[in-house]
């Protein structure tokens, strides 16, 4: 009879959560619990109301919850039971001590690794799932290997490529799976056994097996590709606007090369997520500790880049109604760092709200996803600079009381000055702007984050439009120069 495999997975988050669902659809004889030090979220996955926002999430845990998938509190008992175990905690950017502004954090890592030397009793691969800087796997090999009491435990690291907002549909059909592993013959024994979970419904071709820093530093290394195609073409935003080029035709022709490639090539008030930045800044970190501060200072201009299309976005919309938006109602349509996620982490949403609060704008805000306590949470908390860590601003409880926080968006819009888009949920594309125009003061302004409008229409109402890397309507060009 051949032995039920177990899974456990470590970290009930944004990856932890849909990972875990997927394979437990596609492996019907797999059981799979995922745990987490935190009840609230453990007791959400068990409700109706999921912790997290993710189309077709819903019906995948439906269908498993109860059958082979498992949401729990008593992390020692299923890291005991289990022969494959994930860690997907959280792996934030350190904001204090060491590497501050730009190292990962490992707490949460570390405490895993130990709990799981603590209680193992019997062999167990332990998988990385959680983006690491590259070496991790070396430092929770150690702890395991020092507190083990002779217990076998092989490392393998499997990096997550989903993107939130598409998550069930990247792990259903994923443009490759990585796993690395040591190469012994213990370690490629290991590998393969995570590659038979897998093939439950990846084609072979797309599993790919390397060292175990070849695969650490992969997921580095996308994540910061992606994010530099967003500045790339961000860049070019900005020398679209001062030279009458149209950054989606350039876009669109440079993007027409095959070796270049259509995707992720539009312009917008920049990148967010939890991931761009903090996996960036890792990286620049471990370029700087191996002594390569060219490639260190090359990866930290793609983040320079954003936190300049943000503030480039504040500055146009401050400048182009006649340099001061104090006292006016300014809508915010989108606060989520994308569409479909309700996910707010480094949202540039955050980013361009306290621009304006700064200016002393009354901010009127709706996301279709988003709750008011997250909101009101963002905008309170510190802005934290990764470039000089020590000097944290607090937000005063008065500014941030500027903001408020609404449930559609004619309300938002309901006397506004202005309106920006910082998020491209496809509702927004089909509101009645000409209802919006009639009940907002005059001139209305529309500033487009991320291009979903159509900017003639809108015109023809009677708006004054600003679209990222667009010609510049009149009124725009005849306001001072921005930054
Ligand atoms: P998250 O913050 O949503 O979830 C992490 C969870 O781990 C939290 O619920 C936390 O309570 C739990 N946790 C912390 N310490 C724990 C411990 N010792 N034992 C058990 N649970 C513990 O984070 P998210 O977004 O799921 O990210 C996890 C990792 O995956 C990060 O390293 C991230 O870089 C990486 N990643 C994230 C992606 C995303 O789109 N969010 C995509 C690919 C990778």
């Amino acid at each position: 009879q051949v032995k039920m495999v177990k899974i456990c997975c470590l970290g009930a988050g944004y990856v932890g959560g849909p990972t875990m669902a997927v394979i437990a659809l596609k492996c019907p004889s797999i059981e799979v619990v995922v745990v987490d030090i935190s009840q609230p979220r453990i007791a959400a996955w068990n409700s109706d109301t999921l912790p997290i926002y993710e189309p077709g999430l819903d019906e995948v845990v439906k269908e498993c919850r109860g059958r082979n998938l498992f949401f729990s509190t008593d992390l020692e008992k299923h890291v005991s039971e289990a022969d494959i175990i994930f860690v997907s905690v959280n792996t934030p950017t350190k904001t204090r001590g060491l590497g501050a502004g730009k190292a990962a954090d490992l707490t949460y890592w570390e405490s895993a690794a130990r709990m799981i030397a603590d209680v193992s009793k019997s062999d167990k691969i332990v998988v990385e799932k959680s983006t690491v800087p590259v070496k991790t796997a070396e430092a929770i090999e150690k702890i395991l290997m020092h507190n083990s009491k002779g217990i076998n435990f092989q490392i393998l690291s499997n990096p997550e490529f989903l993107a939130e907002g598409t998550a069930i549909k990247d792990l259903f059909n994923p443009d490759r799976v990585l796993i690395g592993g040591r190469e012994t013959p213990a370690g490629q024994k290991a590998i393969q056994a995570l590659s038979d979970v897998y093939a439950h419904w990846v084609p072979q071709d797309r599993i790919i097996a390397t060292n175990l820093w070849s695969a650490e530093l992969s997921k580095l290394a996308a994540n910061a590709f992606l994010a530099q195609r967003i500045s790339s073409v961000n860049a070019m935003s900005a020398l679209c606007e001062a030279t009458g080029a149209d950054v989606a035709e350039v876009a669109h022709a440079v993007g027409k090369d095959t070796r270049i490639g259509p995707k992720f090539l539009n312009a917008s008030v920049g990148f967010g997520g939890s991931c761009f930045q903090k996996d960036i800044l890792n990286l620049v970190y471990i370029c700087e500790c191996n002594g390569l501060p060219e490639v260190a200072n090359y990866w930290k201009q793609v983040i320079k880049i954003n936190d300049y299309q943000k503030n480039r976005f504040v500055n146009r919309v401050v400048s182009s109604m006649f340099n001061t938006v104090s006292g006016k109602k300014i809508a915010i349509l989108g606060f989520a760092f994308k569409k479909d996620t309700g996910d707010t982490r480094e949202t540039p949403a955050i980013d361009v709200c306290k621009g304006l609060l700064g200016d002393k704008a009354k901010i009127s805000i709706y996301d279709p996803q988003v709750t008011e306590d997250q909101i009101q949470r963002d905008l309170s908390l510190n802005k934290f600079e990764w470039d000089h860590p020590v000097h944290l601003q607090p937000m005063s409880p008065t500014t941030v009381k500027q903001a408020s926080v609404v449930w559609d968006a004619y309300s938002a819009t309901k006397d506004a000055h202005g309106i920006c888009i910082l998020t491209e949920w496809d509702e927004f594309r089909n509101l009645d702007f000409q209802k919006i125009f009639d009940n907002m003061q005059k001139p209305a302004f529309v500033f487009d984050g991320r291009n979903i409008v159509d900017a003639e229409k809108l015109r023809e109402i009677g708006f004054i439009v600003y679209s990222i890397g667009k010609p510049l309507d009149s009124w725009l060009k005849d306001m001072p120069a921005v930054a």
